[in-house]
């Protein structure tokens, strides 16, 4: 009797202990901003943080992270196992900043999880389920997702939808992003998650009526009808204690997630939350070397205003470095000849780093601030007009994305034009495929490169705010920095359209064996032919062999029937690059091999979009493996039509002359453009 007495007299602070946490369990929070919060208020895990003004930063513009931000007790949803759960009711304020206007991924998830502590992977996942465990009933998850991007897997209805998750990311219902102002559907308006405007959402269960309904809105009154209305019982999904929380994460492209207030309730409505009193997000990313620019182009304006006449006198003396109107408009900052000069020590042989038709590329270190440059000169003898080049310069200078080879100047002296970009300490990446190179790129390296180009290239035809085409993707034209980062370069070629526009059919340009066999039959350069070219250098970069090699059996000449040839045997793998020693990643190497078949498709109609390109790559959404003959759809036709358009020479007089002064088979095929300047001659940069 004494020893049981003893026992619970033992066992009496442990009950009391275990009984504690059920007492205390909250059955509600609210948070106007989380400044202050600490590890007691909100679990952060991933690269989730809490900002100095109180924002709640679930994830920054980094590649593949996740953030999550759990409040650390649980929630307690039903009084038994077997019971039912209760009605709960959040209300939350989210905004999203994609990395890029336009480009962003993927999408955060109000989340509610037996654990904060969830298996679970970036990208599409949305950090809060993995491959495996997908659709798993024991998940026991409840997700509503604020998703940015269209996963094919999942079935996603857009790129900008709201969507209720049960164990799965394939959604049990969703919307395209929106609310109602009235009862009936027209009534509804678009809403553009990524768009850094704050939106409130609310999240409702109703158990007595089995109906989860979510609501948003960019103002703090909460729309009559809700979005997505979805009729289930969550009492099997929802555990006893559950924990309630955040998620977020980004695939190659990024977004910043971010929530800046957040409330809760068990059985009852959640306390509301005015977006005019929560914290702000922080402003737009400055972006310095912009503002310099524009400071350095006022300064400019300003002082060029009051030496006009100056100048003008001048000029009847010495017609030298003459400032025209239409110069002043030209974003990037505009150098002094003298300055250049200097950089690159009068332009000497020493400092050239490549050669073409029309001029040089030379290293440069700028007096003052001891910058390294590349300085692209064209010479005052070229065709290359100055309409071009003024168009390169409004262009390039005004794209920003970090795997673009940035253009930070230029200056124009009589005939003289001189634009001078980032220098990129290991050349071009032709160099270390083609010829027995020095040095061996490993498949690790190759992989990031393709993937940082295919960045490059969606931010050029879907991140700006017009579409801009490369045309002259190429190996030669991929320039690496210091930290073997991929990165794009000469955009001379790059025309601007307004989208939705037809291109100009003016032009042919673009390098043999990477152009699009449509290009020569239409005139027309496309995102599409982009694509096309963009295959061409997948299949180079795996396989170490240039797009049409000269020296080649005929039936070896072209590498894309070469490839197509052994995938068709079962082979591809063959084709590797034997300067690889047989070291790369099995999966990723097929999966660029046969995207480089998709994308070398002679119907443009076939190939991907670029969007879909970096999804591939992403190993997001596999390459099917049933390809369609990429001569189908008129490449051979339009190869043959292509060389039979050099020969009748219907390219413009600019191109066939450099055709002409190009025709060096040992070197590379010819570039049919004023880029062909910085095909790899010399030693380092070309762009
Ligand atoms: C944060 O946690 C502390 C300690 O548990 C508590 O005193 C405080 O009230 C909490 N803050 C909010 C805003 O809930
Ligand atoms: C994102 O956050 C992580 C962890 O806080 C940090 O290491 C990384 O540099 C950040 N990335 C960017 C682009 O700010
Ligand atoms: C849960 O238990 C409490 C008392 O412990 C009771 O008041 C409440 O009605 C129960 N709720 C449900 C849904 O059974
Ligand atoms: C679901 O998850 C459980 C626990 O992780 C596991 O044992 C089970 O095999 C999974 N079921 C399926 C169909 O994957
Ligand atoms: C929807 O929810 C139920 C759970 O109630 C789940 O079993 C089902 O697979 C879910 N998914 C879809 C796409 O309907
Ligand atoms: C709203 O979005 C839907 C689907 O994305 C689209 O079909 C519709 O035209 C858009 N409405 C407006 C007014 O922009």
């Amino acid at each position: 009797m004494a020893t049981k007495l003893n026992m619970l007299l033992k066992l009496l602070p442990l009950l009391v202990f275990l009984l504690i946490p059920v007492s205390s369990q909250p059955n509600q929070l609210f948070y106007a901003g989380f400044k202050g919060l600490g590890s007691n208020n909100m679990t952060l895990d991933g690269v989730a943080e809490i900002e100095p003004n109180g924002v709640l930063k679930l994830t920054n513009d980094s590649s593949k992270v996740m953030g999550h931000a759990f409040y650390p007790t649980p929630f307690r949803f039903k009084n038994s196992s077997g019971g039912k759960a209760f009605s709960f009711s959040s209300s939350f304020a989210l905004a999203i900043v994609p990395e890029f206007p336009k480009l962003g991924g993927h999408g955060l998830a109000f989340t509610i999880a037996p654990s904060k502590d969830l298996k679970a992977h970036p990208s599409q996942y949305l950090g809060i389920l993995d491959s495996s465990n997908i659709g798993n009933f024991s998940n026991h998850l409840f997700a509503v997702e604020f998703d940015t991007a269209k996963d094919f897997e999942f079935g996603d209805i857009d790129d900008n939808h709201v969507g209720i998750d049960i164990n799965s990311l394939a959604s049990n219902a969703s919307a395209s992003a929106g609310y109602y102002t009235g009862d009936d559907d027209s009534s509804k308006q678009n809403l553009t998650l990524q768009s850094r405007v704050p939106i409130l959402a609310w999240v409702d269960y109703d158990a007595a009526k089995s109906v989860v309904h979510v609501t948003i809105s960019a103002s703090s009154t909460k729309p009559k009808r809700p979005l997505l209305s979805y009729h289930v019982d969550l009492s099997p999904i929802l555990k006893e204690s559950m924990y309630v929380g955040f998620s977020a994460s980004t695939g190659l492209l990024a977004s910043s997630h971010y929530i800046l207030g957040w409330s809760f309730k068990i059985n009852g409505p959640a306390p509301p939350l005015d977006l005019s009193s929560l914290p702000q997000l922080p402003g737009p990313k400055k972006k310095h070397t912009s503002l310099i620019i524009g400071v350095s182009v006022s300064v400019v304006v300003l002082a060029l205003c009051a030496v006009l006449f100056g100048i003008y006198m001048y000029r009847r003396y010495k017609n030298a470095d003459v400032i025209e109107a239409w110069e002043l408009e030209i974003g990037p900052h505009r150098y002094s000849y003298q300055e250049l000069k200097k950089a690159t020590k009068g332009f000497k042989d020493k400092e050239l780093l490549g050669q073409g038709g029309f001029g040089s590329v030379y290293k440069g270190t700028l007096p003052n601030s001891n910058t390294q440059v590349a300085v692209k000169r064209i010479s005052h003898d070229s065709n290359q007009g100055l309409r071009e080049f003024v168009s390169e310069i409004a262009s390039i200078g005004r794209l920003r994305h970090r795997n673009l080879v940035q253009l930070l100047g230029w200056c124009r002296r009589l005939g003289d034009l001189l634009l001078v970009y980032d220098f990129m300490e290991n050349g071009s990446l032709d160099k270390y495929l083609f010829n027995e190179p020095e040095t061996i790129l490993s498949w690790e390296q190759r992989f990031k490169v393709i993937k940082d180009v295919a960045s490059a290239l969606l931010y050029l035809h879907e991140g700006y705010e017009q579409v801009v085409i490369h045309r002259d993707v190429k190996a030669s034209n991929v320039l690496l920095d210091g930290e073997l980062n991929g990165r794009l370069g000469d955009f001379g070629l790059a025309r601007l359209y307004e989208h939705g526009t037809n291109p100009s059919t003016t032009r042919v340009v673009g390098t043999l064996g990477y152009l699009a066999p449509e290009v020569p039959r239409t005139g027309k350069a496309t995102p599409s032919s982009d694509v096309f070219a963009f295959g061409a250098l997948l299949l180079e970069v795996a396989c170490g062999l240039r797009p049409l090699e000269p020296k080649a059996m005929p039936e070896d000449m072209v590498l894309v029937d070469c490839v197509w040839n052994k995938f068709k045997q079962g082979r591809i793998l063959n084709m590797v690059d034997p300067k690889l020693n047989g070291v790369f990643n099995e999966r990723e190497m097929l999966m660029v091999l046969k995207l480089g078949l998709l994308c070398s498709n002679g119907s443009p109609t076939a190939r991907p979009s670029m969007r879909q390109v970096v999804r591939f790559l992403e190993g997001e959404v596999g390459v099917p493996d049933e390809l369609r003959k990429p001569g189908e759809g008129g490449y051979q036709e339009g190869f043959d039509e292509f060389l039979h358009s050099l020969e009748s020479s219907s390219f413009d007089q600019m191109n066939t002359g450099s055709y002409g002064r190009n025709r060096d088979m040992d070197s590379s095929f010819p570039s049919l453009t004023g880029t062909s300047l910085f095909s790899p001659h010399g030693k380092g940069q070309t762009m």
